[in-house]
Formats: structure tokens, C-alpha cells, sequence
């Protein structure tokens, strides 16, 4: 498994609002897709390419565009989805697939509630969103499932992680080809299970408490 952090003080500063418990929801969707076109460019450094040639106005040059199949980008419901338009705006070709889990917050397991995704997902370029990798039950069991259908190579883009979440899926995701691309590595996780110090319940603060 591969983890990237980012390193940019414009992905930091915007992370410091996020955190920031003032911030406002319209203001935390905003924040959370523009990070996420940021960590896009990081995460799609390995997107398969292939070369085309062309015609400029002056010669015939020759260039690359994305290869087929189309890659899939796979928000897991409900706080993935406020990081969606911030991805297909760098990857608009990209075909989208939904998983929702949420996590039991007495035993911090996952359950899966809908799945809307191709069947077979042979040779294909995944991408998971999810903005919070904590204790990284949701996400091994997301990326469990994309491999069970044949996934080539599945990207992950978290806004925070726990350091005991990595750990997990490390041990999970062994012998895969995993990448995670986080906008930071937290310090640890408190005794609900939240990232400390964290930014709270993320799908709370994009769309209120259900
Ligand atoms: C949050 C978050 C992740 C999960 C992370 O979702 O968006 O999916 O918790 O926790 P874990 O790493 O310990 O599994 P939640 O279950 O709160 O659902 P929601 O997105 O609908 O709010
Ligand atoms: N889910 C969240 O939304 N926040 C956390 O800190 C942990 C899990």
C-alpha cells in the first residue's frame, strides 16, 4: 500500500478552516471540493494513458488521452459524496459508481446500505472517496468489495486519517495495489473513534444530523 500526504500550505490552510468547528456547512462543501481537486492532481498520477496523435493549427503532434475502460470514481455515501463534483471536475470522463456504508457508533463496524456499481470491474482504475479514514472498517470493506469485482487498482482520497486506520488497512489491503492520498495524517483516534483532532462528524457538517 502506497500513502501519499499532501504537502501544500493551500491544502492546509483550507484544511485549518475545515477543521475549524465555526465554519458553516456551505463554507465545508465548498472547502471539501476544492481540496479534493486538489488531491485529485496527486491521485491521478498513475491514471492509464495511452498516445493519440493530433492535429495543432501549425503540425501533427502527438499526445496522450485516458485509456479505456474509463476509470471509476466510487464515493462511499453519505460525507463521499460532498467530495464527487470536486473530482469529475479534474476527471470528467470518469464513470461514477455509489457505495453507502455507515458505521455502528457503539461498535464502529461497518454496514453496507446500497450499492450501485458495475458487476464486473475487470482492468479498472478505481477511485474511493471518503473524507474520513478513522478506524478504516468502511474502507477496507469498500475496497474489499471493489477488488471481490475485479478492480485493477483502487485510489483512495481521504481528508484525514488516523494513524491506527492506515495500520489497519495496510494489514487488510496486503498484496493489493492500493494507493491512499491523504490531505493529512492525523495524531490519533479518541475513544468514540473520532480523528483526533479531527473535524468532527464530516457528513453532519456537510448536510446537518439525521
Ligand atoms: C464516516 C466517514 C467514513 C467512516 C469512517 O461515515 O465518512 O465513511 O465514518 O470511519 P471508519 O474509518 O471508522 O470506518 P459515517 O458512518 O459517519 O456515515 P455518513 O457519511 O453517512 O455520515
Ligand atoms: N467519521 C467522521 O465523520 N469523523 C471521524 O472523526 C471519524 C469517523
Amino acid at each position: 500500500m502506497r500513502v501519499h500526504v499532501a504537502d501544500h500550505p493551500l491544502i492546509t490552510h483550507k484544511l485549518t478552516v475545515l477543521r475549524d468547528k465555526t465554519t458553516p456547512s456551505p463554507v465545508f462543501r465548498a472547502l471539501t471540493e476544492e481540496l479534493v481537486t486538489l488531491l485529485a492532481y496527486e491521485a491521478t498520477r498513475g491514471v492509464t494513458v495511452e498516445e493519440i496523435t493530433i492535429q495543432t493549427p501549425v503540425t501533427e503532434t502527438v499526445g496522450v488521452k485516458i485509456s479505456e475502460p474509463r476509470p471509476l470514481v466510487v464515493p462511499i455515501l453519505r460525507a463521499g459524496l460532498g467530495m464527487l463534483e470536486g473530482m469529475v471536475k479534474l476527471l470528467p470522463t470518469a464513470e461514477v459508481g455509489f457505495l453507502g456504508m455507515v458505521r455502528n457508533e457503539e461498535t464502529l463496524e461497518p454496514t453496507t446500505y446500497a450499492e450501485r456499481l458495475p458487476d464486473d470491474l475487470s482492468d479498472r482504475q478505481c477511485f474511493v472517496l471518503d473524507p474520513m479514514l478513522a478506524t478504516g472498517g468502511s474502507l477496507a470493506a469498500a475496497i474489499d468489495f471493489l477488488f471481490q469485482r475485479g478492480a485493477m487498482h483502487v485510489t483512495a482520497i481521504c481528508l484525514l486519517a488516523a494513524p491506527e486506520g492506515l495500520e489497519r488497512l495496510e494489514a487488510e489491503t496486503a498484496g493489493k495495489d492500493v494507493t491512499i492520498v491523504l490531505g493529512a495524517l492525523d495524531e490519533k483516534l479518541d475513544e468514540n473513534g473520532y480523528i483526533v483532532p479531527g473535524l468532527g462528524d464530516a457528513g453532519d457538517r456537510l448536510y446537518g444530523v439525521v
